[in-house]
């Protein structure tokens, strides 16, 4: 298959999932964001499951590095490499909901 078409799946996936999911979750709720703001589509269950070997492991991490990188591809710090596929879902998050995804993959062992 064309790699473009590849890569262009989980662009389509998150599309969807976002326009199907509400925005009602607490802030405070990092696991249910992390589904809800498509991270999973990505970097898959727990971060623990990427859907290509290219993107990272999130999981066990620690939370304040995970907390500098959303908001770094978030406000274009940081750029270039795979940063392009996941910029579009980090524009939708607040400060409060990044802690609190961080907070819950930095637990997940
Ligand atoms: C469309 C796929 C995709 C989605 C959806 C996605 N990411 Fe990513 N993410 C990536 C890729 C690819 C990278 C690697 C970027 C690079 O090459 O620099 C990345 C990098 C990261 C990093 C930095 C990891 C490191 O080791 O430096 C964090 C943290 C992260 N993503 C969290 C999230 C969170 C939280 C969400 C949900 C709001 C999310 N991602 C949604 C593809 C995605």
């Amino acid at each position: 298959m064309n790699s473009k078409i590849i890569a262009g799946i989980p662009l389509l996936v998150v599309a969807l999932n976002v326009a199907m999911t509400s925005s009602a979750i607490a802030a405070d709720d990092g696991k249910s964001l992390y589904t809800a703001k498509s991270c999973i589509t990505c970097h898959g269950d727990e971060g623990k499951a990427p859907i290509v070997p290219t993107y990272p492991k999130l999981n066990g991490q620690n939370k304040e590095y995970l907390v500098a990188q959303i908001k770094m591809i978030k406000d274009g710090t940081r750029s270039g490499g795979g940063t392009a596929a996941m910029k579009a879902m980090t524009s939708t998050l607040t400060d409060d909901e990044i802690e609190s995804i961080s907070t819950y993959l930095s637990e997940v062992e």
